[in-house]
């Protein structure tokens, strides 16, 4: 009876195994189906990760079924690609398999065929084992089983096949000698996959870029604008962040190739050729589980390609675009033509070039093989050069036959200059005398500024021979690509002080604006003396922190721009790190790198968070703290003091080291100190040192008094601002009765007194009362300061105790008070003293 039953289930084992074979054969049961598997209508192939599955499915509102691969396990179906497009099967009958002769097929059970893919006939393949994988990019590899999911051994890949659909790490080839490529053709409407009426492909023409077509017409639908190594310049908002965005690779074979890259395999991307010959990037937003629209072109406006005719440019005014035709053309017929003839002389000396700035350059550019001086002189030896320009990461650019597709952005875009015959370029009539003139008085200019140049370049080689602190940026800050440039150009992204280390990303209001939420109050991190600060999720899900500063800094763009440069290359691992920046038009925003941990008085004055903070914390807080303000104060290029130093600016990363945030600010806001109005530093009064509140004076020594009063709230865990006891009503006076009582083991937080170690926290403390020393000559400077923390047994000087004599003790109290007040860098106004 046991046998009997025992050798049934032994039966029935076999029996099952047999039928599951096809299952259990896969190694990888899921991903993979081997030759000789079928994949039948109701099974699928999962990828390793599950992001992608395939199988058959049917559109919405229809029974035909086609191959495809979707996202898995998302509510609605998104279909990324699509085998049998044109010829699906009516039924489920279908089968999906790899064919004896190695090509993919798509069939039905009575060996009708509806899709194979076609294969290189490679004879080394024909009798091996092949495979076919989906793996978690969405690409669909097939190979022989040794070489399973590898891309570059692959016989034939989904991804060089695509339908719609473009997926970010997966390469989109150029072909240079063919022209136009017409990769992704749209579906023929929502619900019907089979080739619709609208292509997207690469125009490789001057520099490559992406083109959408009308396949009826034949007519261009949109353009993204040239790639120039960094960006499409038509899009000028789409820009390329640390590990996010577009590449140009040049390939071993030859070969050139597109990437999107996106680095963070959980954030789903795509990019799609839609139904109706729009083109959209979207992201998934797995909190709603919807896909979201980044970016979608052409819109109604400007966008639309040739939106104002040749020689035409669209203007957006309130968001409805204006045409216009360029300068030297006018309205004729509804179109744009040439007021005057070009004279074209063999010499070219009659025609001119006006500027348009701001533009989508025109389309059908060539690449001509000039450098950025001869560019001009080029065009205008050339008669059938209507404009050029020359643009980093290009090159020359020129321009045949009408300008076409020009757009003016109200920030971003390039700089085009249009050839125009001498009457129409708006000079001044001059007779040769006064031309005579002009040129002298030109020549002398240009001599004087060489002079000068000449000058400066010298007193930078003297000043060079001492070493000049340079601060070398690692690669991670732009990240564009892995290094690779066209030859013989330098991306010159913002003209810095040298061309080490890679550009400082400008980022768009826009870009901006979407990561915050529009700067929603739930993602407010704080708010600095110099602006807000929110925190973002980037396009690429990057956490940062963006500082939006105050609309009254007072200075002007280009100084900005150049602190900002500065700032950037500052570089310490107690420094927050200045990732990019935003400049449009009065907006002007910073964008660091996050801290979790925020900031440090969440933790110090928090009664349940402070007992996290342990002696060794604290001390290696003080310690990072005082490296930190060093660099600032010495080792960097820059000279920077502080001024606003204080528990909410030191930020805390998931090590709890600590990080002090806000410190190119004292230079950006103290620029030009001749406006007094625009120019006032927001400081915070139990921090400032006597000198500074009083007499506005402020030297790398007002930061160490700032960095004394941190140590005193550090060490004893209570703020300096809120600080009172029966005799003392702030925390410097309490340190200073304890000092001279001699029991400055009193200061130490309760928390801490018992585990912490002695030594090191009198040292602090001694250090501290040094650093509130009220005569700043007196105090040491942040280099001692790191000496004496460090040093185990130096003897340090007795402090001075605090100089009342010359203050009143009525403007001491104000002084040591908690209370924030303006500081004009001119004199002091006590404009608001609101306590706290
Ligand atoms: C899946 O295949 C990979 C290589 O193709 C192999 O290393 C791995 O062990 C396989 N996993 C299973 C569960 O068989
Ligand atoms: C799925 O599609 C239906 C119909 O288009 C829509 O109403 C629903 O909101 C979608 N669900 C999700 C999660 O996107
Ligand atoms: C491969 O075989 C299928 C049928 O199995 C056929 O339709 C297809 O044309 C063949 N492809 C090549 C390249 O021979
Ligand atoms: C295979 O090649 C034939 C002829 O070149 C072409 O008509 C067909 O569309 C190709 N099929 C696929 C799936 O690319
Ligand atoms: C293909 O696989 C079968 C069964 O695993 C094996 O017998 C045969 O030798 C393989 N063929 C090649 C060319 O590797
Ligand atoms: C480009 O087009 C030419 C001509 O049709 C062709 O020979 C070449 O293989 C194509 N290159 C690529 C990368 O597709
Ligand atoms: C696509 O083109 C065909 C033929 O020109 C036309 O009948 C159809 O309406 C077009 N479809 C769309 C979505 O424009
Ligand atoms: C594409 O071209 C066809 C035929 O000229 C036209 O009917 C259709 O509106 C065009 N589509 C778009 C989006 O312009
Ligand atoms: C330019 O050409 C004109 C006539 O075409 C000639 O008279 C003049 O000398 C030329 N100028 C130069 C600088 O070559
Ligand atoms: C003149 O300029 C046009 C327009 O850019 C260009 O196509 C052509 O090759 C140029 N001719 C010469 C001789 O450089
Ligand atoms: C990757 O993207 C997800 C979803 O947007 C985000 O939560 C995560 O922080 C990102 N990871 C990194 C390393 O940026």
């Amino acid at each position: 009876m046991l046998i009997q039953n025992m050798a049934h289930l032994i039966i029935t084992f076999i029996v099952v195994s047999i039928y599951l074979t096809p299952v259990f054969a896969q190694t990888n049961s899921s991903s993979r189906l081997n030759q000789g598997q079928v994949l039948r209508d109701g099974d699928t192939l999962v990828s390793p990760q599950q992001v992608f599955e395939l199988g058959f499915f049917s559109p919405l509102n229809s029974n035909l079924k086609y191959v495809g691969i979707w996202y898995y396990g998302h509510q609605n179906r998104t279909v990324a690609w699509v085998a049998n497009r044109d010829n699906p099967v009516s039924g489920n009958s279908g089968v999906f398999r790899i064919g004896s002769n190695g090509s993919l097929v798509v069939s039905d059970r009575n060996g009708v065929v509806y899709w194979t893919s076609n294969r290189s006939t490679d004879g080394n393949n024909l009798n091996a084992n092949l495979t076919v994988m989906l793996m978690d990019s969405g690409n669909l590899i097939l190979s022989t089983v040794g070489n399973a999911g590898d891309d570059s051994n692959a016989i034939w890949q989904s991804c060089h096949h695509p339908t719609d659909t473009y997926l970010p790490n997966l390469r989109v080839y150029l072909n240079l000698t063919n022209g136009i490529t017409r990769d992704f053709v749209s579906w023929k409407t929502e619900n019907d996959p089979s080739t619709g009426n609208y292509s997207m492909g690469i125009d490789p023409q001057g520099s490559p870029q992406i083109v959408v077509l009308n396949d009826t017409s034949n007519r261009r639908l949109w353009r993204s604008g040239h790639w120039n190594n960094q960006i499409f310049t038509g899009v000028p908002q789409m820009r390329s962040l640390l590990q996010f965005g577009f590449r140009l690779v040049q390939a071993n074979n030859g070969l050139m190739y597109f990437i999107f890259n996106n680095a963070n395999t959980s954030l789903l991307m795509r990019f799609l050729i839609q139904w109706n010959g729009v083109v959209q990037q979207l992201s998934y937003d797995t909190r709603i589980s919807q896909w979201n629209v980044m970016l979608s072109q052409p819109t109604s406006g400007c966008e639309t390609y040739n939106r104002c005719g040749n020689n035409g440019v669209c203007r957006r005014s309130n968001a409805a675009p204006v045409c216009n035709c360029m300068q030297g053309f006018d309205q004729s017929n509804g179109r744009c033509v040439r007021r005057s003839q070009l004279a074209c002389d063999s010499n070219g000396t009659n025609d001119g070039f006006v500027q348009l700035t701001d533009v989508k350059l025109p389309d059908f550019a060539d690449l001509v093989g000039a450098s950025r001086d001869d560019c001009e002189s080029l065009c205008l030896r050339n008669c059938s050069c209507n404009a050029y320009t020359y643009l980093n990461g290009i090159g020359c650019l020129s321009w045949a036959g009408d300008l076409i597709d020009v757009e003016q952005f109200e920030q971003g875009g390039e700089t085009l200059y249009i050839r125009l015959a001498d009457s129409d370029l708006g000079r001044t009539k001059s007779s040769s005398k006064t031309v005579v003139i002009a040129v002298t008085v030109t020549g002398a200019l240009i001599l004087v500024v060489i002079a000068w140049f000449l000058w400066r370049y010298r007193q930078k080689l003297k000043g060079c021979q001492s070493p000049c602190g340079e601060t070398k940026i690692p690669p991670s800050v732009f990240e564009a690509s892995d290094g690779q440039q066209i030859p013989g150009e330098t991306s010159e992204h913002l003209e810095g002080e040298g061309k080490d280390g890679p550009p400082l990303p400008l980022f768009s209001s826009r870009v901006l604006e979407f990561a915050t939420d529009g700067f929603a109050n739930k993602n407010k991190l704080g708010q600095g003396g110099f602006g807000p600060v929110h925190k973002g999720i980037l396009p690429g899900g990057q956490e940062v922190a963006v500082k939006r500063l105050s609309k009254t800094s007072g200075q002007g763009l280009v100084e900005f721009k150049n602190e900002m440069i500065l700032i950037a290359k500052l570089q310490h691992r107690n420094l927050v790190r200045l990732l990019g920046y935003c400049i449009e038009g009065e907006e002007r925003m910073l964008v660091y790198e996050y801290m979790p941990n925020k900031s440090l008085d969440s933790f110090l004055f928090d009664e349940t968070k402070k007992a996290e903070l342990d002696w060794k914390k604290r001390f290696n807080i003080i310690e990072g703290i005082a490296r930190g303000l060093l660099y600032l104060h010495r080792d960097s290029r820059l000279r920077i003091i502080h001024r606003d130093l204080k528990v909410s600016n030191i930020l805390l990363d998931e090590e709890m080291n600590p990080k002090i945030s806000d410190f190119g600010m004292a230079r950006i806001f103290g620029g030009n100190q001749n406006e007094a109005n625009t120019n006032r530093v927001v400081g915070t009064y139990g921090y400032m040192s006597p000198e500074y509140a009083m007499e506005g004076l402020f030297s790398v020594k007002s930061d160490v008094y700032s960095f004394g009063v941190l140590l005193l709230e550090i060490i004893s865990g209570q703020r300096n601002n809120s600080f009172r006891t029966p005799d003392s009503t702030n925390l410097i006076r309490h340190a200073w009765k304890l000092w001279k009582e001699g029991k400055p083991e009193e200061l130490i937080d309760p928390l801490i007194l018992d585990s912490c170690n002695k030594t090191e926290a009198l040292q602090c403390i001694h250090v501290a009362m040094l650093c509130v020393q009220s005569s700043a000559v007196q105090r040491p400077t942040m280099s001692s300061v790191v000496f004496m923390l460090e040093g185990e047994n130096t003897s340090l000087p007795q402090p001075n105790e605090l100089d009342m004599t010359s203050l009143n003790s009525a403007e001491m109290d104000l002084l040591m008070e908690g209370r924030e007040i303006n500081v004009s860098s001119n004199d002091v106004t006590i404009t608001e003293v609101s306590g706290r």
